[in-house]
Formats: structure tokens, sequence, C-alpha cells
């Protein structure tokens, strides 16, 4: 599934129908895209409506931020300054959290390609090379078993 934002306003409509597809289930969610794509202003954005009042920023430097929300745990990681090294350590942890029952995002999950456990849902942002603030939002699934998010995901980005 390919989107094309236009503004931040539009980002934030995306990541309400995220939010308003999300089930018990939780969901594993890679982010990849280069730097300033809008990987951190899509998890802002959605943790904004599951009513966090704390300001959310790149876990860059810490690895990892948690959010307790009304609904379920939200894990916040960013992979960038581990690069290939240091991952083992967080390797167990990316199982851990992938678990029913939470939402994990991974900011560059790139460098984690192979330690990804294969339920995740892939968000991919590139720029567009016309607009500044105009992104494209790319979703895929490997799995089948985020297909009942996915089926309302799709019902809610047609009232888009
Ligand atoms: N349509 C849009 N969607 C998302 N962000 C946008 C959009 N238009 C402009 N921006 C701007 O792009 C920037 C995205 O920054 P953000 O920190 O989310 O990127 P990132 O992908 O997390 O980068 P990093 O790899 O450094 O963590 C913000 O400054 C935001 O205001
Ligand atoms: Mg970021």
């Amino acid at each position: 599934m390919k989107f094309i934002v236009k503004s931040l306003e539009d980002t934030k409509k995306l990541a309400n129908a995220f939010f308003n597809s999300l089930n018990e289930k939780g969901l594993f969610v890679t982010l990849t895209g280069d730097i300033g794509a809008g990987k951190t202003q899509f998890v802002r954005d959605v943790l904004k409506f599951m009513n966090v009042k704390e300001n959310v920023t790149s876990p860059s430097f810490v690895i990892l931020n948690e959010y307790k929300t009304d609904l379920m745990p939200v894990y916040h990681f960013d992979l960038y300054r581990l690069e290939h090294k240091g991952l083992k350590s967080v390797v167990d942890e990316l199982r851990e959290y992938s678990k029913d029952g939470i939402l994990t995002f991974i900011e560059w999950a790139d460098f984690a390609y192979n330690e990804i456990p294969s339920n995740s849902l892939k968000i991919h942002i590139s720029y567009d090379e016309d607009d500044i603030n105009t992104r494209i939002f790319e979703f895929s699934d490997v799995a089948d078993e985020n297909g009942e998010f996915l089926n309302k995901f799709k019902k809610e980005t047609e009232k888009l």
C-alpha cells in the first residue's frame, strides 16, 4: 500500500488511520527511510492519538523509549547508532517486544534486518523530489498475522 502524503497534516491523518486500526494483538512495525524522512514524526503522531502527553523524540541516544498508554505499552527503538555493532544486545529485546499486546516501532530497522521478527509490518518513507513537504509512505507486510489490522487500515485509509 502506497500513500502520497503532501503535508504534516496528511501525515497526521495517516497516523490517525493507523491508530484506528490497532487491535488488542498489538503490532510490530519497522520504519525505514533516509534521515529526516519522517519516521519519528509518524510515531509521534500515533502516540498523540494514544493520548501520550510526553515529548516524543528519536530515541537515537538511548536506543529505546517506552510509553505507557491506555491501549497498550509502546516501545520505540532507534537502531541508527548501533549500526552493526552492539546489535546482539538488542536482539533479545526485539524478540521480547514482538509479543502480542505490544506496539513496537523500530527506526532504522535496516541495521537489524536479519533479526527482525517475521511478523513485522514494514513502513518505508521516502522523499518526493519535487516538494519538500511531500513524503511517500509504503506499507508492506510479509505475514498474514497482521491481516486484521491491515483490513481495518485499508478501510480507514479509503476515507482519506
Ligand atoms: N509530510 C511530512 N511528513 C513527515 N514529516 C515531514 C513532512 N513534511 C515535512 N516534514 C518534516 O520532516 C522532518 C522529519 O523528521 P523526523 O525526525 O521524523 O525524521 P526521521 O525519519 O525520524 O529521521 P532520523 O533518521 O534522523 O531519525 C520533520 O522536521 C518534519 O517537520
Ligand atoms: Mg527519527
